[in-house]
């Protein structure tokens, strides 16, 4: 059988690096990665995988036209995904964000090639504790920060290049991932190598803050579900029911699953704007599709952050170098 040629933007990341590994394993894909190295990303990542790798810029459009016409599809991982550096300073996070992923649908909508996007739940904006409902394919955008503005400019910009040109497109919302590979700034592997490094875990605020916790392979399982079976100009909801624990419950779990006192950490400033909670109404994709997290309800991401807390324990050389920067800089803001 032919493998299918795949262009993965953003794979030295977190997310994009372990979708890598999960679609080499099908045995379906022949993939190239396109990845600028930002701060975020690294090359160990996908270190002994049996890939080619582009060092470059998703803005720079000689190489994505270079790129784009040797590949049957296009997976857009690659963006600028902190919410606190963006409202350091935006400016990155529009290029990247926007003006790469305008390069890539100009490149797919010169040679018609597939294109699935990867984005976010906070385009939604948030929703309050005791609010029923959940995000889905048809709720309104209300985006809160400079990150997931951006990210609402270019899922915008995939529907019209589908709509206006007849790219032939997909995209994904997903709620927070956990896992191997994820940066430290944000906020499970933060507190995990917080404990490891013989720091306290950091809580923004009160804690009440709710997030939809999805374990990267299942968020990559469902990705490769929407490219294998998803109808084209279609949006997908991604998210795993995990919506029943706070930032609070999250620092006290990681905190008992490392054998220490639940409620030994610290209380650091909030973040401006902070979205209160996400909650994802998957039920499109799985009724469509067929996809189910494997990752899910209590004892589902007790198992998923256990997992995650044991590679970190063991890849100490990925994250400890790093560590003293990560830190100083969340230092200077008070967190
Ligand atoms: P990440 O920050 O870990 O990795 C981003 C990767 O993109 C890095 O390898 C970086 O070098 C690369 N990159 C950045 N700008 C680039 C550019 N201009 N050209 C080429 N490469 C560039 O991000 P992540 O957490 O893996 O997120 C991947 C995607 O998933 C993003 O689009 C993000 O919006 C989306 N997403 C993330 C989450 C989450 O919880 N992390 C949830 C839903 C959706
Ligand atoms: P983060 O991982 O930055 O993801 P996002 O902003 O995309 O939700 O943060 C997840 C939640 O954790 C968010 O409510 C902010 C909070 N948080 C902390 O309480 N402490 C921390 O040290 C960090 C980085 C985040």
């Amino acid at each position: 059988m032919l493998e299918t040629r795949m262009l993965v933007t953003g794979g030295a990341g977190f997310i994009g690096a372990n979708f890598v590994r999960r679609a080499l394993d099908t045995g379906r894909y022949r993939i190239t990665v396109l990845d600028k190295l930002t701060y975020a990303g690294n090359r160990a990542n996908l270190a002994g995988l049996n890939i080619d790798f582009v060092q470059g810029d998703i803005c720079d459009a000689g190489i994505v036209e270079k790129l784009v016409p040797s590949h049957d599809v296009v997976v857009h991982f690659a963006a600028e995904t902190h919410n606190d550096n963006s409202l350091k300073d935006p400016s990155p996070f529009l290029r990247a964000n926007v003006e790469g992923t305008f390069q890539l649908l100009e490149a797919c909508r010169r040679h018609d090639t597939r294109f699935h996007h990867i984005s976010t739940d906070e385009v939604f904006g948030d929703l309050a504790l005791d609010d029923p409902q959940r995000f889905r394919e048809d709720t309104p955008y209300q985006p809160s920060s400079p990150y997931s503005a951006t990210k609402a400019s270019s899922d915008m910009l995939v529907r019209a290049w589908c709509r206006s040109f007849g790219v032939p497109v997909t995209i994904s919302n997903c709620s927070n991932n956990y896992g191997p590979y994820q940066h430290i700034e944000k906020f499970i592997p933060r507190q995990i190598t917080n404990v490891l490094a013989g720091l306290s875990p950091k809580l923004y605020g009160s804690g009440e803050h709710v997030r939809d916790w999805i374990h990267v392979d299942d968020h990559n399982d469902a990705v490769l579900a929407i490219l294998e079976r998803g109808r084209v100009g279609e949006t997908y909801i991604i998210g795993a029911d995990n919506d029943h624990v706070n930032n609070l419950q999250v620092i006290r779990i990681i905190n008992e699953l490392m054998g220490r006192d639940a409620n030994d950490f610290e209380h650091v400033a909030d973040r401006p704007g902070h979205d209160l909670r996400y909650a994802m109404d998957s039920s499109k994709l799985r009724r469509e599709l067929g996809w189910q997290p494997r990752f899910t309800d209590q004892n589902g991401m007790r198992e998923g952050l256990a997992q995650t807390i044991e590679w970190y324990r063991e890849h100490q050389n990925w994250w400890l170098p790093q560590k003293q920067a990560v830190e100083a800089k969340y230092a200077e803001s008070g967190q």
